[in-house]
């Protein structure tokens, strides 16, 4: 049987220039000035990202592939037939989460949603090969790709949503209760979702794996002015600016920065911006907060999930948890 990938028809997302635009233009003139994380993910911060991923400061992918592997049979249980998996990245970890689950399964119908095409189409290839699935891809963002898997009820059985990798941590504490309220509300009473979050740790292991003495975050953050200057026509010196990695002990996040390293004007042609940046001033272009488990299990109760078991990894410090929407 030949597999099928499904794609979504092309819309308005993050993807388009015009989208783009405005948002560069919008964020970029607030005080402070700032960047939508999202837009660190074109083809070759997709790559980046994945190569952090392997870098030995970098241990959440390993740590969250080690408890997805221990305990896939819980996860994907016998009675769910579909799987959306909200920033699907490389794929990886969903193959290895049916892999580790083995044969008992049935069929199963998988909805990728991510931001960055490559590595959507890479993923849907490699998801394809395997027996008795079938792949729907949704370039989108995750509340676009939610409201287009909501729609697509093809199948009867449970709907598994999994929201790996920390992804979660982007997210302020409104946004990440409404994007949990968001979620909730796109499945079914008994589906389940599975939340893959870091935890808290030592501020020194938190500043090495978002400041790694091989530089791959730097260029990962500063990726992001190459982008703006290929899309939007921008004149961003890169040598004029340096990563930063902070950590708020206030917010419990670590932030990444742009500093600029001395006084400049820039300006984003197609974003219709012109401004001066100076000495020392940064950009602010990602937060990524840190949670200890029981904050977890509460923000999933507040959201209208009960948590059927929470696995951790005590290395690592990072927490895997499966609640089923109530
Ligand atoms: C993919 C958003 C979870 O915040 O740890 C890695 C992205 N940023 N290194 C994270 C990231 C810097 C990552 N997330």
């Amino acid at each position: 049987m030949t597999p099928t990938v499904l794609t979504t028809p092309a819309r308005a997302t993050p993807g388009s220039v015009s989208g783009f635009a405005n948002d560069v233009r919008h964020y970029l003139t607030q005080h402070p000035r700032q960047l939508p994380s999202r837009y660190l993910y074109d083809d070759l911060g997709s790559a980046l990202f994945e190569a952090i991923c392997r870098l030995p400061w970098y241990p959440l992918t390993r740590a969250e592939l080690r408890l997805l592997e221990a305990h896939a049979r819980e996860v994907l249980d016998a009675g769910i037939t579909t799987v959306i998996e909200l920033g699907s990245g490389s794929g990886d970890k969903l193959s290895a989460l049916i892999a580790a689950a083995g044969s008992r399964r049935g069929r199963l119908e998988l909805h990728l949603v991510d931001v960055s095409s490559s590595a959507l189409t890479e993923a849907g290839q490699a998801l394809e090969r395997l027996e008795n699935v079938r792949v729907v891809t949704h370039r989108a963002t995750y509340e676009i790709g939610l409201g287009e898997f909501g729609l697509a009820r093809s199948v009867g059985g449970r709907r598994l949503a999994l929201f790996l990798g920390s992804n979660i941590g982007n997210f302020d504490p409104p946004g990440r209760d409404a994007f949990l309220a968001s979620v909730r509300s796109a499945i079914d009473r008994g589906d389940a979702l599975l939340l893959g979050v870091d935890l808290r740790k030592p501020v020194r292991d938190l500043l090495l794996a978002y400041d790694d003495p091989l530089g791959v975050t730097a260029a990962f953050n500063r990726n992001l002015l190459t982008r703006i200057n290929r899309e939007l026509r921008g004149d961003f010196e890169l040598d004029g600016f340096t990563h930063r990695a902070l950590w708020s002990e206030d917010s419990s996040r670590i932030e990444m920065h742009l500093r600029s390293n001395r006084s400049q004007s820039i300006s984003v042609r197609e974003a219709g911006l012109d401004f001066v940046m100076g000495e020392g001033e940064m950009i602010w272009t990602e937060s990524s907060y840190k949670y200890d488990p029981p904050e977890i299990v509460s923000m999933l109760k507040r959201s209208g999930f009960s948590v059927r078991a929470q696995w951790i990894d005590a290395a690592d410090r990072f927490a895997l948890t499966l609640a089923e929407a109530v």
